[in-house]
């Protein structure tokens, strides 16, 4: 679907399909394909892998806020945010379009992190900077051109957290260890193949795991493809094989530790045969999760500190001031720490949501 900038008058921040405008400002008409000619205004495109996607529909919401405060007072700026639903060829026509319509700046979370070149192709023919976030391409990828950048977390970080916090559960109740043989019996429910949050969270929360002293029995682990449906279905089929055996459950994300919780619901199983459960983001319902105990811990993926970094970056390259304020790693990542979240600090981290 081809959206003309004109609509932007129609449009109000957050609706789907559609011209976000922030900064209090409207741009001056124009039609698709007209490139904005000011510094001042600036239209910037957005391409997300899906927008069902629970961590990645708030990490937007933070976005568009932040991109309007740092914007304040220092430029006009339209975002046009397309979901390319699971498509890499959608993505592909997305961002050739939102160059078309004008777009200086593109942000882009990858459907298949390992295929961007026919983006970075059609952006670089147009000089047009791409700010990857979330799904980070691959390191050869990133040296096609030196005006790529990616924002996101270090996978190996949230895995660790992820182990020192079950750790510590485990470690201060013996009685997670409920057919008391010394051992954890435990699943992993996975996100998705490929992406760099997956397998990476899984290994370096085991590999934690064991060497805080914890004998583990790994039973089984599913894909889930960080959805909460598919977990719950994927954890109905483990919880169908191993009863009441499971003590632990690792979920490389909240939605698919909730699924997990979710087949457990649908169980006649009393809280003595269920297990504890562990997820990483700190999602609204991850969060709430964790305040209620359904989910003993989380590690926080941080949405707002990534939206800042990528609109802080965003107005750097539209007004070219303000880059040696970024901290970059090999000059074009920019990686945020995660957090540990337990039930002592979840309100915190529920109020800096609240305050972004
Ligand atoms: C998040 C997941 C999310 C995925 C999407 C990960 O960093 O933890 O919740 O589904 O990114 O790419």
């Amino acid at each position: 679907m081809k959206n003309d900038w004109g609509d932007i008058r129609k449009n109000v921040l957050g609706l789907a399909g559609f011209f976000a405008l922030v900064a209090g400002a409207l741009l001056a008409g124009g039609c698709a394909g007209e490139r904005a000619e000011t510094a001042g205004n600036i239209r910037v495109g957005v391409t997300c892998y899906d927008e069902s996607d629970t961590f990645i529909s708030e990490l937007l919401d933070c976005f568009r806020e932040e991109l309007a405060e740092e914007a304040e007072g220092r430029a006009e700026i339209a975002v046009a945010v397309r979901d390319a639903a699971g498509s890499q060829r959608v993505q592909d026509d997305q961002v050739a379009e939102l160059i078309e319509e004008g777009c200086r700046i593109l942000l882009v979370n990858l459907v298949d992190r390992a295929d961007p070149s026919e983006i970075i192709d059609l952006a670089r023919e147009s000089d047009v900077p791409i700010i990857f976030f979330n799904r980070e391409p691959v390191a050869e990828d990133m040296l096609q051109w030196d005006r790529l950048y990616y924002v996101g977390a270090d996978a190996r970080q949230s895995g660790v957290m992820q182990g020192e916090l079950a750790a510590d559960v485990i470690l201060s109740d013996p009685a997670i260890d409920r057919n008391r043989d010394g051992r954890i019996q435990y699943v992993v429910l996975e996100g998705e193949p490929g992406h760099q949050d997956a397998i990476i969270r899984t290994e370096s929360a085991v590999d934690t795991l064991k060497s805080s002293g914890i004998e583990l029995e790994k039973l089984s682990w599913r894909n889930a493809n960080w959805n909460r449906a598919q977990a719950q279905n994927r954890m109905a089929q483990m919880i169908g094989q191993y009863r009441t055996q499971i003590e632990l459950v690792l979920a490389n994300n909240d939605d698919m530790a909730l699924g997990a919780v979710d087949a457990y619901g649908k169980t006649n199983y009393t809280e003595a045969n269920i297990p504890v459960f562990f997820g990483i983001d700190g999602t609204e319902v991850g969060l709430e999760a964790v305040i209620e105990g359904t989910l003993r811990a989380t590690v926080y993926n941080d949405k707002e500190g990534q939206a800042e970094a990528m609109a802080k970056l965003v107005l750097a390259l539209a007004t070219g001031q303000g880059m040696d304020e970024l901290e970059f790693e090999k000059e074009q990542y920019i990686y945020l720490p995660y957090y540990k979240v337990t039930r002592e600090n979840a309100e915190e981290f529920q109020a800096k949501g609240a305050d972004s």
